[in-house]
This record gives structure tokens, sequence and C-alpha cells, in this order.
């Protein structure tokens, strides 16, 4: 059977400032999600991480179906009442259009799309981050497909050895969608000169070499792009099929071991450690660390198995006291040199204003 997965992500209102939503907010998304999905959706997912709430949705209307987009836009109205209703801060802050059109690519809520022939077995990971970019997935992606101190099937296994071809998008190209595809291991320097550059350089997509199929589907989303002027991270959603001609589970899970430094932490504005948490975790420390949480399911024509939290489990634990313990040594130097973030991708205008103001004080000795 061909199924496609569909995972929609907003930021539409938060408990406490930009914490997580409220249990009534979160309800009220699925409620409509169960309602209006009943008769065109296999099955269906809400999460939240951080402040951002993300819809699963299985069905056979391939990517872009109209209908799931939708939904996904109805419900995160609905939510939006809601969180007015309460007073929840943001209330509908990722929703920067006022008409749905087809398609809610373009409109803020960040989108990951992925449509395939169903395995006799498929099993696949969500991963949803907060106060973080589509970029922070650049490493972990790959580490996970191209690099076999990682991934040990690049070695071990023939088919995952005939490596991966990504799809990388330039994400401040505003006039249409540039991308390049580059396949591993013959242009992994070339990925990797690339995917340095999280702010710049995304990966969309991954697929298979041994037989083609589409392995990752990662958000492009560009919030500023959309308003025009700088409304917030574009808190990031990526759904990764595992096993067999894909990465082992544990394979794509382990790079998120390392913590590595992204920019999101503080008002957007800073930098800070890639902490993995369990699903529905908040935010707090300098409104963050910047978090991703991962849920795996398994699926037989489109129906969904419970969620298994594959970040909640002891190892993780050692690992989130030694990211916060990086966090907090980031923090501590506070706004100097490579804690902050460049002027470009500034949350706030106040550092400009500020430079502006000082030109006429500055004196220049001969
Ligand atoms: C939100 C974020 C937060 C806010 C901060 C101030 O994505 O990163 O750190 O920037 O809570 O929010 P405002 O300016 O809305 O009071
Ligand atoms: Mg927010
Ligand atoms: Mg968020």
């Amino acid at each position: 059977m061909e199924v496609t997965l569909t995972a929609i992500k907003a930021d539409v209102g938060s408990i406490g400032g930009h914490l997580l939503p409220s249990k009534g907010l979160v309800a009220r998304v699925k409620d409509v999600v169960a309602e209006q999905g009943k008769d065109f959706l296999c099955d269906h997912f809400v999460g939240h991480t951080g402040d951002d709430i993300a819809i699963l949705m299985t069905h056979e209307g391939r990517a872009h179906c109209e209908a799931a987009h939708r939904l996904a836009w109805d419900a995160f109205k609905a939510g939006t009442k809601v969180a007015k209703a309460q007073g929840l801060y943001g209330a509908g802050q990722d929703l920067l259009k006022d008409a749905f059109s087809g398609n809610v690519r373009g409109l803020g809520p960040a989108v990951a799309e992925l449509t395939f022939e169903e395995r006799e077995s498929e099993p696949f990971l969500l991963f949803t981050a907060d106060k973080t970019e589509p970029g922070a997935y650049n490493l972990p992606l790959y580490l996970g497909f191209a690099d076999p101190m990682y991934n040990s099937g690049l070695i071990l296994s023939p088919s995952v050895g005939q490596g991966f071809t990504f799809v990388v998008m330039d994400v401040e190209h505003t006039h249409g969608d540039r991308r390049i595809e580059l396949s591993t291991p013959e242009d992994a320097y070339d990925l990797a000169a690339l995917l340095r550059d999280n702010g710049r350089f995304v990966v969309e997509s991954i697929s298979s070499r041994a037989d083609g199929e589409q392995a990752a589907a990662c958000s492009t989303t560009r919030l500023r792009n959309i308003a025009g002027k700088y409304v917030g991270k574009d808190d990031p959603i990526l759904i990764v099929r595992t096993q067999k001609n894909f990465p082992a589970t544990g394979e794509v899970l382990a790079p998120y071991g390392i913590g590595h430094l992204v920019a999101g932490f503080m008002r957007g504005s800073h930098t800070g450690p890639l902490m993995p948490v369990v699903a529905g975790t908040g935010v707090s420390f300098f409104d963050g660390p910047p978090i991703v949480s991962c849920l795996a399911f398994s699926m037989r024509e489109g129906k969904l198995s419970e969620p298994a939290d594959a970040f909640d489990h002891p190892y993780w634990d050692w690992v989130r006291t030694k990211v916060s313990q990086k966090a907090h040594d980031i923090r501590a130097q506070g706004f100097s040199g490579p804690a902050m973030l460049p002027y470009s991708d500034l949350e706030y205008g106040g550092i400009k204003e500020r430079l502006k103001k000082l030109e006429a004080r500055f004196t220049v000795e001969e």
C-alpha cells in the first residue's frame, strides 16, 4: 500500500512565556484532527515539544494533500482560539497568513512529508525540536547516514553501504527553491562543506542509493522569509524511516549524544547545545536549552503503533546531565563572542539600533 506521512508543527501559544502549550489547547487540536480526519486519515498522532504542537497524519493522499494540510491549519486555528481565551503567550504566532490557500507551506507551520510503498514492517522516527532551526538536524543526519563511525551499516550491510543521496536546500534563497543533490560517499566532503552552515544549507530529504527509496524528510520553513522580518526561530520537524536499506534506529539516534551547539537559545539569539528530551518536555533555563524529542513508531497499512519514546532511557539521562553542563558553560559567558549569534540572526533589532546611535560618538585618530 502506498502511504503518506504528513507531519505539521506550529507554535500557537504557550503557558508562562514560551514554555509549553496548555492541556486545553492540545486537547482542542486533538479533537479537531480526530473529527475532521475521520473520513480520510488512516491514523494520526498529536504531541508537543516545548511550545510547539506536532500533528502526524497517515493517509493515501500523497504529499501536499489539501485535505491533510487544511485539517492541520483548521486544528491550529481552533487551538489559537483556546490560546487567546486562556491568555496564553504568543497565541497564533506561527500562523502568519490569514487564509488557507490549499497548502500550509508558506503560511508559517513547519511541514515534513514522505510518500512510499509501505514495507512489511515500517519503523520510522518523528523528531520535533524547539528553540532552534532546521539546520540543527544537519550534523546528526550527516553522521547517521554518511559516517561509518556512527553508522556501522555503511561497512557491514551491502545495501546500506551503497550510500545515500542528500537533497540540500539553500534557505537564504528567497526567489524559488534553490536545491542541490549530493551523493555519499563520493560527495561526502562537499556535503560537509555545505552542512557546516546550519543557518543557510539544510538537508531537505535523503534517499537510499540501493533502492531509490526516500528515508528522511525535514522541514525547511523560514518564518523570516514569509513574514519579511524576524518572527522567531523555525522550530523544525523531521521524519526518518529506519532499518533494512536505511540506517538502524540506534544509528540515527546516536549523534544526539553529542549535544552539538545550535542557534536558537534565549531570545532566539544565542548558541546552545541541543538536548535530547522526553516527549512533552518544555523549556526552562534561559528559555532553553534548545531541545529535541524523538518518538519511534511502527506502522501497518497506515495504522500507527503507540509511540515509543526514543530518548526515555537511562543513557539519555546521562547525556542530559552532560548537555546541561555545556548549556551552563556557554550561557556563563553571556553576550560574549560565539555565545551570541551574528547580527543577521538576532531575533531582536536592539543591538543594531545601539550601534547606529553610537556611530556619532566614535572618533578617528589618523
Ligand atoms: C522564543 C524565545 C524566547 C523569547 C523571550 C522573550 O522563541 O526564544 O527566549 O525570545 O521569552 O520573549 P518576548 O520578547 O516575546 O517577551
Ligand atoms: Mg515560541
Ligand atoms: Mg517553539
